[in-house]
């Protein structure tokens, strides 16, 4: 079938196995009638049913107690799922075919096989009930697996005694089929045995695949030797139908790996709802699971089978339907990208198996790297991660110097040898896929690691210029030490110079605090209110309102609900404050309403992918929030944000008629979204007329005050990978100075330069509002933020106005911090951007556009 049709051809099947059971409801007791009977009647009657009513709440008390702690017959019906390696029958093009009469007559031997197994063991014997084949596929020996579900009915208390009696049975299974094979005499019980079977295993089922309410359950075959393309139902168009349970089983030739490289993928965020699963297998079988995913991942999702099978679920549930995904399948030869090997030379570089993709599950890779006799080995990882730290790294690993490496390695991690080879082992388990790593490697003198270069103490080799520039480029901050400072910079406690700048801007710098201290007028052990009064440290976030503006309150790690509120601290839709800082959309519920947690959709991009002065090209749905605003026959003339299907954010001076150009009125502009490359439209691209625009009523020319406005589309937009609303920050939300952030734009590369054709990113910072109005002469309000690299080279420029700046909160949701308003030319060296501040007007914001 072409899979592309899946989704035309996608219809409501039959309704799941089990149906729910009927509710019964206990007749109401028939007020009307008991209000007819006066005085002590009704009361008798009041008190009689009152009394019938406690019996009746007892009885079922008393019945719910028995039936799940004491009555011992108590069954439940447990699923195991596994596949089965059958070596003497070949495999046929119609075992691919439920219907077909081949496929039954095999999966009638595979069950009277599996009868057999059971009935060698008591507990499996007693308990089970029967088995059903779902598929097979073409084993690479030639013969067939067989992928099962078997079902079992035990007492509840005895559900871990199946699980250790089904471990047992297979390792005994295994080891006979082990011998068996060994011996070569397949037909040694080929008289009681149905089949001849070259491995067994199964595992018990994950409850969420069995869920009740998968009203419908589909699966389709797929051959993947023709590459092609699946994805969910109703995709890109509309969003995945609720309650289904849909699976695709994709098959190579053997000799081939299975690749799945997902263009798209967005579901609901909470994985106990919508998920999709693929498994190393046809069958969902746990050990063999991939990877899970929901929500709008980041990570690499690019996935290779070990074998010539891969399968793919996709399970949802009744409420929030997303778009769903996209994913091209195509098959490698199994041959293609042996890893390892031996490496000479000077510099080299060397990854896990097909990064930037997933590394395939079963992988072993070993690497040795020699070096001339009189050096030794330093091998820098660039990205590192293979999943979660484990318990001395027992599944995923890397090992070096007999040392393990697993889980997340911060960026440039060094590794270096004492004497002139080094042996790197990689190797991946059956289960759980991750993008794996970069390895750079370098010989080196002993006595001279980096020659030409600063060497910092972690072993990293830096540029000299590098050094002493106040930033930490070692990552152990051992190009700060020992410096000389400028006349520009303050020298720390520790030594390091620090551009005068940062002193006192409430963030430790130095890395001792010595750029902090001798700031505020408190005594120490004293907390200094924003207020300017003084009050003893302990009172700092006890949930009291000890400054009396609610400043010692507002800053918290912990989330206490406080008595007041204050200027300062988030106010949930209760109308109660908490003292946590920012604790919107940080995926903790922090407000009693959960409201802190509402509408979090914002402010997350998709994972795929394949000016700004001083900044860099960026790849397609990195920032699925910037708008283009153009005007037909002059092309882009501003940015500006997505806030929701109708609505965008831009600056107030975009909007200003100038001259001849009418700016301020909405049928002048065209807004463009999901644009990546100016003039190159995709599939992704919607172009949009503008109903409406509200600019500030108090935007100010002269000084660009309030230099903020919202545009309304003339029709909703279809949210994707590509189009996606930004996070708007409350009023009370905090950027503190030396947070990074993003600027993204089309508008001019250099000052007085030519507009980018495709979007520019650059990274800045936040800068402190006293440094930053120093620095503009005082010509920057409390509506503005300040944002860019002190140093120069890198700003917003002519074109970028309107745009975003995009900061990532600590749980990894974007918000919109600010909006390019104006600025001292562009990357001037202590000339930084100016923003609108977009917490000052977030109220604004929801009084003119409901968002
Ligand atoms: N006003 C400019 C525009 O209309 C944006 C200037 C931003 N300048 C800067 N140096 N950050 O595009």
């Amino acid at each position: 079938m072409d899979p592309l049709d899946s989704g035309h051809k996608f219809v409501l099947g039959k309704q799941g196995d089990e149906w729910e059971s009927g509710l019964q409801f206990l007749p109401a007791t028939d007020s009307r009638r008991l209000e007819k009977k006066p005085g002590r009647t009704k009361k008798l009657w009041m008190g009689l049913g009152l009394l019938l009513a406690a019996a009746c709440v007892a009885l079922l008390t008393g019945l719910l107690v028995w039936h799940f702690h004491l009555r011992s017959d108590v069954r439940v019906r447990k699923l195991y799922i596994g596949a089965m390696g059958i070596s003497d029958q070949p495999f046929l093009p119609d075992y691919e075919d439920q219907d077909s009469s081949q496929f039954r007559r095999l999966a009638s031997l595979v069950d009277r096989q599996l009868k057999l197994i059971y009935s060698k063991n008591s507990v499996l014997g007693k308990a089970f009930k029967g088995s059903t084949v779902q598929a097979f596929s073409e084993a690479s020996d030639g013969g067939v697996v067989a992928y099962y579900q078997s079902e079992f009915d035990v007492h509840a208390s005895q559900q871990g005694s199946l699980d250790e009696a089904m471990e047992q049975q297979q390792q005994e299974e295994q080891q006979q089929a082990e011998a068996q094979q060994g011996r070569q005499g397949r037909f040694m019980l080929r008289s009681k045995n149905p089949l001849s079977v070259s491995s067994v295993v199964s595992r018990a089922v994950d409850p969420r695949m069995t869920r009740d309410s998968a009203r419908v359950k589909k699966s389709f075959n797929i051959h993947v030797s023709q590459e092609g393309v699946v994805q969910s139902p109703g995709f890109p168009g509309s969003s995945y139908p609720p309650n289904v349970k849909l699976q695709w089983l994709l098959r190579a030739k053997p000799g081939n790996r299975v690749r799945l490289d997902f263009h798209t993928l967005i579901l609901e965020e909470d994985c106990q709802r919508d998920f999709i699963r693929i498994y190393d297998s046809l069958a969902p079988i746990e050990d063999k699971l991939l990877s899970e995913q929901c929500g709008y991942p980041h990570e690499s999702l690019s996935f290779l089978s070990s074998g010539n099978v891969l399968l793919l679920m996709l399970m949802t549930n009744e409420e929030k339907n997303f778009p769903g995904f996209r994913a091209n399948y195509s098959q490698i030869p199994l041959t293609q990208q042996k890893c390892g090997g031996t490496l000479s030379g000077d510099k080299g570089y060397f990854s896990s198996p097909f990064f930037p993709s997933n590394y395939p599950p079963k992988m072993t890779c070993t690497w040795n790297i020699e070096a001339p006799k009189d050096r030794f080995v330093k091998v820098q990882f660039n990205k590192f991660f293979l999943g979660n730290d484990s318990d001395q790294c027992s599944h995923d690993r890397v090992e070096v110097n007999n040392e393990r490496l697993c889980g997340r390695k911060p960026e440039n991690a060094v590794v270096t040898s004492s004497s002139n080879t080094m042996t790197i082992k990689f190797r991946s388990d059956s289960s759980h896929v991750h993008q794996g790593f970069t390895a750079e490697y370098e010989t080196f003198v002993p006595n001279n690691p980096c020659p030409g270069r600063f060497r910092c103490s972690n072993n990293l080799c830096l540029n000299k210029t590098l050094q002493c520039d106040g930033w930490n480029d070692c990552g152990d901050g051992s190009d700060e030490d020992n410096c000389k400072c400028e006349a520009s910079q303050m020298k720390c406690g520790n030594g390091r110079c620090k551009p005068r700048f940062w002193e006192c801007d409430g963030l430790d710098d130095c890395g001792d605090n010595t750029d902090e201290e001798n700031c505020v007028a408190c005594k120490p052990g004293e907390f200094s209110c924003r207020n300017g009064r003084c009050v003893p440290e302990r009172l700092h976030c006890d949930g009291r309102d000890d400054c009396r503006d609610g400043s010692d309150e507002s800053r918290c790690e912990k989330s206490l609900v406080l008595q007041q509120c204050s200027e300062f601290t988030f106010r949930c839709r209760n109308g109660h404050c908490i003292s946590k800082l920012n604790p919107e959309c940080d995926r903790e519920p922090d407000c009693e309403d959960g409201s802190d947690e509402d509408t979090c959709e914002c402010g997350t991009r998709p994972y795929r992918s394949s000016r700004i002065v001083g900044g860099q090209a960026s790849r397609e749905g990195e920032w699925p929030w910037q708008v283009s605003l153009q005007v037909p026959g002059m092309g882009h003339v501003c940015g500006a944000s997505v806030l929701s299907n109708r609505w965008l954010v831009t600056a107030a001076h975009c909007v200003q008629d100038n001259g001849p150009n009418k700016y301020s009125q909405a049928d002048q502009w065209e807004a463009l979204l999901g644009l990546l490359v100016q003039s190159q439209t995709n599939e992704w691209t919607v172009r949009r007329r503008v109903r409406r625009i509200i600019a500030h009523p108090r935007y100010d020319r002269r000084s660009y005050d309030n230099d903020i406005a919202l545009m309304e589309l003339d029709a909703n937009v279809t949210l994707n990978q590509n189009i996606w609303p930004i996070c708007l920050p409350s009023t009370t939300y905090e950027f503190p100075a030396g947070r990074e952030a993003w600027i993204t734009g089309w508008g001019a590369v250099r000052e007085g330069s030519q507009r980018a054709s495709v979007l520019q990113k650059a990274e800045v910072r936040i800068i402190n509002s006293t440094v930053c109005k120093s620095l503009m002469s005082d010509e920057v309000t409390d509506g503005m933020l300040c944002a860019g690299v002190l140093k120069g080279g890198v700003d917003a420029c002519q074109g970028d106005s309107g745009g975003p700046l995009s900061i990532t909160s600590p749980s990894g949701r974007v918000f919109l911090a600010g909006v390019v308003s104006w600025g001292d030319g562009c990357a001037r060296r202590n000339k930084p951007g100016i923003y609108t501040r977009t917490t000052r007007y977030r109220d604004w914001i929801r009084e003119n556009s409901g968002i």
